[in-house]
């Protein structure tokens, strides 16, 4: 059997509270409270779905205590009780967030639809939050592809501080994903339905990111012929994200500290301060930390931003990733190039996985959509990989000498090795081995390696 509802009922009549209970408690567990401060110990101790409160009482008064219930989760349904000739502030208190009142003394029949139609509501309204809870956390973070320990703390992290308000400075090399994470964030905020704002703070010099960001009056300067918004007031309500926040001037750190400090900031050339409710968002690829150490970051503007901290991965940290990313990219590429690109060679699959990329994944996703476009087989191979990467992964990869090889293989492996660092210079290849270059030569035919190091060096200088 499903579990009775639970209903507070607060009154400082004792008769009235005890009176509801008789009534209610065959269809509800009942619990009682004498006036707003016990009733809200009631709350913080109890799953408590509807509350029906008095409202005149002494000390805190029911319309009171409705709004500190609501200012709380989770939330029962309110229902007011009022006597004759308080209607108006029954409707003020509706207005503040009750869903219903009744006239004292109480109809009990009436009662019950009463309650019986509030609890229908909030189930129904639970029911669609879920749902929208399940839809955001998909869609919100679906675009940020990854399995890894790494990725899965960032999206925790994402999860946690995207309801508030809190500024958010997001650190990462150049590629791993900052941009789509301050999205991420944004959409699954309270602010998701206001907009979304983007500066490149890099791209500008000081005084026009200055206009850019706070906006300007006609006549502001030479070219200022029209009064214009700038990017805090366009985010108003919603979020604003400065990119490369590093690299912006002093003069312009200490406006933006004073926005977060005190929401109020003038357009360029304007008298009137403007007020905006922004959160606000940051991300570099620099430390920042360090650049405080070296003066060129305003501490106090550091310390604002810094109220979390996400730290993206690199692609280096996480390269078990790798292979639902390419996925991922071989399915947008395909479908943009109209191919049909199943998927990689083991081989091709484990050179990608052994590069460094120094670009993180906006280089994995740009050597994949050149790929797919190169390519004509169904397969990509380690032949389709772009010239840099491509080195080492078709030729004899110069491993580490382990005491678990052949005598063959340790020394193949040290030829290798010793080619590779003169450039394929045989003659110095071979003193290094402490050999004669014949011997080295006879070794490189036996090995099979004579192509090879014809190929990657300039043969003997
Ligand atoms: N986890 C991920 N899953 C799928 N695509 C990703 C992921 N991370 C990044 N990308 C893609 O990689 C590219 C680079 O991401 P983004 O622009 O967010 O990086 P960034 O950290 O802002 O880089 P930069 O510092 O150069 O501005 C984008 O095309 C983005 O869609
Ligand atoms: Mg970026």
């Amino acid at each position: 059997m499903m579990k009775k509802p639970s209903i507070l009922i607060v009154d400082d009549e004792r008769s009235t509270r005890e009176g509801l209970a008789r009534a209610l408690k065959r269809q509800y567990e009942v619990h009682l409270a004498e006036d707003g401060p016990r009733a809200l110990d009631v709350l913080s101790q109890n799953d408590i779905d509807v509350v029906l409160s008095d409202l005149r009482m002494p000390g805190m008064d029911g319309i009171t205590l409705i709004q500190r219930i609501l200012a709380r989760t989770p939330q029962p349904v309110c229902i007011l009780l009022t006597a004759y000739g308080s209607i108006e502030t029954a409707v003020e208190a509706i207005k503040r967030g009750a869903s219903d009142f009744l006239t004292k003394p109480v109809n009990l029949d009436e009662l019950d639809l009463r309650l019986q139609s509030a609890l229908r509501a909030r189930h129904m309204e639970q029911e669609n939050r879920q749902l929208r809870e399940q839809l955001d956390a998909k869609f919100g973070m679906e675009s940020i592809v990854g399995e890894s320990p790494a990725i899965q703390e960032v999206f925790d992290t994402v999860r946690q501080v995207a309801p508030s308000r809190a500024n958010v400075l997001i650190q990462g090399e150049t590629g791993t994903g900052k941009e789509l994470v301050a999205q991420a964030i944004h959409r699954l905020s309270p602010r998701a339905k206001g907009p979304l704002i983007t500066v490149h703070c890099a791209s500008l010099p000081p005084t026009l990111l200055e206009s850019e960001l706070f906006g300007h009056e006609k006549g502001a300067f030479t070219g200022a012929t029209e009064r214009r918004p700038g990017r805090f007031e366009l985010a108003d309500g919603g979020s604003l994200f400065l990119d490369e926040i590093g690299e912006i001037d002093s003069s312009v750190q200490v406006k933006i500290l004073r926005v977060l400090e005190q929401r109020t900031f003038e357009r360029v050339g304007g008298r009137d301060t403007l007020e905006v409710d922004v959160r606000l968002m940051a991300a570099t690829n620099k430390d920042l930390k360090q650049l405080v150490q070296e003066g060129t970051f305003r501490e106090d503007l550091f310390y604002r931003l810094n109220v979390v901290t996400i730290m993206l991965p690199s692609l280096q940290e996480r390269l078990e990733d790798i292979p639902l990313l390419v996925q991922k990219f071989l399915e947008e590429f395909n479908a943009e190039n109209n191919k049909q690109i199943e998927g990689l060679t083991p081989d091709c699959l484990s050179a990608l996985m052994t590069y460094d990329w120094p670009g993180n994944i906006r280089e994995l996703r740009n050597v994949i959509e050149r790929m797919v476009v190169l390519s004509r087989q169904p397969r990509l191979t380690v032949r389709d990989l772009p010239a840099h990467m491509r080195q080492g992964a078709d030729e004899p990869r110069a491993a580490m000498v382990t005491p678990d090889m052949s005598l063959d293989d340790a020394e193949r492996t040290m030829i290798i090795k010793a080619l590779e660092m003169h450039a394929g210079n045989r003659t110095k290849a071979a003193k290094q081995l402490g050999i004669s270059r014949r011997t080295l030569h006879r070794k490189l035919n036996e090995y099979g390696l004579r192509e090879n190091a014809e190929k990657s060096g300039g043969g003997d200088a």
